[in-house]
């Protein structure tokens, strides 16, 4: 059912590349850019925390986000309407629509620019009609009205709800956005779909924890997310390096649509892994985790713990949003137990007040020796991370292991952007398969 509806909407997402003829090498390429209030380790965790146990409630819709923005440190930059008007969008592999707050200001020369966009000031703004195609796509506010008949315009209205009650409402509409491309030239493209929201409620999308962003950008998935959408022209790719945000100056993160990475490095230095599916998150990029190593020694969990159970819980989900990972219990209690018997450094006292199992106390050790830790995945990959994406620094002095524990049946194990830090990661949505690569980054 799910593939024919995308094949239905390739129909429907129609692009017309104005100003840019695709070539085989030429990719879109938007900076992300990093969030760095959230510095303080505790509100990470919390956040982290809000974002996962949302997931205990799957979500009975497959167009409505199984995710509250968690700590989601990476901001993208969208330019829509003509002319192009900026906007910082939360950057989320875990929901699909992309959504921007609107604001009908008729002359908003004083207003503050960036706080919203202004379809009034765009001459390339439209809004769907409720009967156009795209309309089914996005979840209505109940009830619904709307008369074929009359033809009087009645606009798309969506409803869109992330796992905590945050939604976001307004009408479902297109637009022309502006990119640059790797070759830096000015690309266009008509008829992106996303919602014009005029209303937002719910901590996930107002407040601190938004922190100033105007919307998010929905990378998952789901046929009307941002990189599916567009992905449709640019081979069904897309892909992005996180580079760590705590230095400074912080290094620039790149999401590009339709790399090949063969352009940039080569195949062989990527390693690949399939998608696994979950007909009830679809919007989700699941993994699949065989077996995890510690210090080289493969500990004994039953592979059961990391399958998708029929109620849809369980598996692994690569996410941008979260910050630390999370495993599932089971899982948690050897890891855990294989990082206490292997650290050979003191406690770090009052550490675990943080939140944390495992702190370790690292001052005036100048390289201090941290266990190794490696995730065996389906198709015969190793993901071996450096220490630096586990091990977070609340405090100088003082690493804590950057994992928590997923209780079984009460949602999914993830591979938080922590983890992924320094690491190309290429969603190939063609082959439904990720790759990875740590030599990548640098020369994107
Ligand atoms: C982190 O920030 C919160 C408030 O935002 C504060 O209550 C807490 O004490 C801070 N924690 C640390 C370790 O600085
Ligand atoms: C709209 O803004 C311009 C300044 O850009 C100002 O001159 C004009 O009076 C404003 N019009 C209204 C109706 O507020
Ligand atoms: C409504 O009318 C439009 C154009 O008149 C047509 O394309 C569309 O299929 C109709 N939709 C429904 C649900 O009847
Ligand atoms: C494109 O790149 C130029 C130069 O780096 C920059 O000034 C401009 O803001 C970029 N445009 C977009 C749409 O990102
Ligand atoms: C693994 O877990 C499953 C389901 O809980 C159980 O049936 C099976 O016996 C377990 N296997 C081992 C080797 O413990
Ligand atoms: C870490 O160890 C140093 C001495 O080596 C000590 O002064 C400091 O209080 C310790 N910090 C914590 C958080 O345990």
């Amino acid at each position: 059912m799910y593939s024919s509806l995308d094949s239905f909407l390739s129909l429907i997402f129609f692009f017309t590349i104005l100003s840019l003829t695709h070539s085989s090498t030429e990719y879109l390429k938007l900076p992300l850019i990093p969030r760095t209030t959230l510095s303080n380790v505790s509100n990470i965790l919390a956040a982290d925390l809000h974002r996962i146990s949302g997931l205990r409630t799957l979500p009975q819709s497959p167009l409505t986000s199984g995710a509250a923005m968690g700590s989601g440190q990476y901001f993208a930059d969208l330019r829509i309407g003509s002319p192009p008007q900026r906007l910082l969008l939360v950057a989320d592999t875990g929901s699909d629509l992309v959504w921007v707050k609107c604001s009908a200001c008729r002359n908003c020369s004083t207003k503050r620019p960036g706080s919203a966009f202004l379809p009034r000031h765009s001459r390339s703004f439209s809004s769907y009609h409720c009967y156009d195609s795209p309309c089914r796509f996005v979840p209505q506010p109940t009830p619904t009205h709307c008369n074929n008949r009359t033809k009087l315009h009645t606009p798309c209205r969506y409803e869109y709800s992330y796992a905590d009650g945050s939604t976001t409402t307004g009408f479902f509409s297109k637009e022309t956005t502006t990119f640059n491309t790797s070759s830096n030239k000015q690309g266009k493209i008509k008829n992106l779909a996303f919602g014009c929201g005029f209303k937002t409620s719910g901590p996930s999308v107002t407040g601190s924890s938004f922190n100033g962003a105007q919307g998010v950008m929905g990378l998952g998935r789901g046929p009307i997310s941002f990189t599916s959408q567009l992905g449709r022209k640019f081979g069904n790719t897309f892909s992005y390096c996180l580079l760590d945000y705590t230095l400074s100056p912080a290094p620039k993160s790149y999401l590009t649509i339709g790399a090949s990475s063969n352009d940039v490095i080569s195949r062989k230095l990527f390693s690949y892994t399939p998608f696994a599916t979950n007909p009830l998150s679809p919007s989700f990029y699941y993994i699949t985790i065989q077996s995890v190593s510690v210090d080289g020694i493969r500990l004994p969990i039953n592979t059961s713990v990391w399958g998708i159970d029929d109620n849809g819980n369980g598996g692994t989900v690569l996410d941008s949003g979260t910050t630390i990972s999370f495993l599932a219990e089971p899982a948690y209690r050897q890891v855990l137990a294989a990082f206490r018997r292997r650290v050979k450094l003191p406690a770090a006292e009052g550490a675990t007040a943080l939140g944390f199992d495992l702190c370790v106390n690292v001052s005036g050790i100048t390289r201090p020796r941290l266990p190794k830790l490696r995730f065996f995945l389906a198709g015969k990959s190793v993901l071996s991370p450096p220490a630096g994406n586990y091990f977070i620094e609340p405090a100088d002095g003082v690493k804590c292991l950057a994992v928590q524990a997923v209780r079984p049946g009460s949602g999914f194990s993830v591979i938080g952007n922590l983890m992924q830090q320094g690491y190309l990661f290429e969603f190939d949505l063609h082959r439904s398969r990720i790759g990875f690569s740590r030599h990548g980054c640098a020369v994107r």
